[in-house]
């Protein structure tokens, strides 16, 4: 009898969820969702010094101040259109006069084209540029100079989440001229230093790899990215989600940490419903990062690293290297963030020139890892003070 009645529940919920809660943002790409919203969109692009052609949504507000959002890992810009007007951040920016761009990071779906290399027929070489630091040094400077040119503005706001920021932290200390080019960069909890990460997710793939070289041993299997691509998985997780949703929020938490106060269990198959995928090289100098605990390139093994680098060791990213009188950052960390951990945070402000901080760093005990784009709170904690950061920045004249 009491199996029949929970069956009966059971049922019920997944017959509701199924039929009764359509959540329309789940089939929407990236524009559709902006636009559903009614807030204009629409996709640009550039193309980077090494060919890759990189996908920009864009929020026009013409004349406005440019702000160029950059989403984390396994995302793409659908990171910043998961919930409603009133608690994402491009539609407070949008509101605000704000004229906003959403990068893409290569590889992903918006940036998938290059001038010669093919994601399948050319794997190899083609994942390999996808690693952060071909990233930072290529697909920011693409996008912010394209950005700068079709504004007239000399400077632009940045925000990035999680990869996002580390691609901003690189390419200020390997292209400090930037500096003068990004007048605010919010760092929604930056992996800089991420020695103590506790993400069981992480952990566990670490230590399944620990001491191999991940790049030949998947090399050797013709795989260089990770991820769930086939449409089929795609749709069967979204299903699972729906009904049961604890399975997924498991999953996510195993990634990033638990927050439940903030995080709106309804939408995690919007959430899930765009997945990127990890090229592995990308993945390979994130691990290093952790297991070395040090902020640096990537590490080949030293016969090719002095072919590369001409020194055994890969170099460090030297954050001392970042001009004084550039770039401000604006950083935000959280208690329950399990993928970067507080104590790595305080490694990261320790290192920097106390003189490039915008204001002392923020700590938000309850935030967990995702909160800082998906939590529904995100507006109140610290979207609204962004606003109100990036309205008070000089963008220079606009020349043209
Ligand atoms: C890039 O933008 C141009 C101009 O709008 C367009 O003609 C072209 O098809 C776009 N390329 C890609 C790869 O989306
Ligand atoms: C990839 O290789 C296949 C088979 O060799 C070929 O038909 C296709 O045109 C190639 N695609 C690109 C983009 O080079
Ligand atoms: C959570 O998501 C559901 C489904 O989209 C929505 O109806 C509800 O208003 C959301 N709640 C909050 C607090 O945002």
């Amino acid at each position: 009898m009491k199996v029949l009645s929970i069956l009966v529940v059971l049922l019920t919920l997944i017959y509701f969820s199924l039929f009764r809660n359509p959540l329309p943002d789940i089939q929407r790409n990236v524009c559709e969702r902006i636009r559903s919203k009614n807030y204009p969109c629409e996709l640009l692009n550039t193309t980077t010094e090494d060919g890759f052609v990189i996908g920009i949504h864009h929020l026009s507000n013409p004349g406005g101040k440019p702000i160029l959002l950059w989403h984390g890992m396994l995302q793409n810009a659908a990171t910043w259109a998961m919930n409603f007007p009133s608690q994402d951040l491009i539609y407070l920016l949008h509101d605000a006069g704000f004229d906003v761009y959403l990068g893409n990071a290569r590889g992903t779906i918006y940036s998938q084209k290059h001038n010669s290399l093919d994601p399948k027929n050319d794997s190899k070489e083609y994942w390999e540029r996808c690693e952060f630091d071909y990233g930072s040094r290529y697909d920011l400077p693409a996008v912010i100079d394209y950005i700068l040119e079709n504004t007239g503005y000399q400077k632009l706001g940045y925000v990035g989440h999680s990869r996002g920021s580390t691609l901003m932290s690189v390419l200020l200390t390997e292209k400090p001229e930037y500096s003068y080019k990004v007048n605010l960069y919010v760092a929604l909890s930056p992996p800089v230093f991420v020695a103590n990460t506790k993400s069981p997710a992480i952990r566990l793939i670490n230590q399944a790899l620990k001491n191999l070289y991940v790049n030949d041993l998947f090399s050797l299997f013709g795989v260089h990215s990770l991820g769930i691509k086939n449409p089929v998985l795609i749709k069967m997780f979204t299903e699972v989600c729906k009904t049961t949703p604890i399975v997924c929020e498991f999953a996510v938490f195993m990634f990033a940490g638990w927050d439940f106060d903030n995080f709106n269990r309804t939408r995690i198959p919007i959430y899930i419903s765009n997945p990127e995928t990890i090229p592995i090289q990308d993945l390979n100098h994130g691990l290093q990062c952790v297991n070395k605990g040090l902020f640096g390139k990537y590490d080949f093994g030293s016969e090719k690293n002095i072919e590369i680098y001409g020194q055994a060791t890969a170099p460090l990213y030297d954050l001392s290297k970042i001009p004084h009188d550039g770039t401000k950052w604006m950083i935000y960390y959280g208690g329950n963030d399990i993928m970067v951990v507080p104590e790595d945070v305080d490694t990261l402000v320790k290192e920097l020139d106390p003189r490039v901080l915008y204001s002392k760093p923020i700590f938000l005990p309850k935030f967990s890892h995702l909160d800082f784009v998906w939590g529904t709170n995100a507006n109140k904690f610290i979207y609204y003070d962004v606003v109100k950061a990036m309205l008070k920045q000089d963008f220079g004249k606009i020349s043209k």
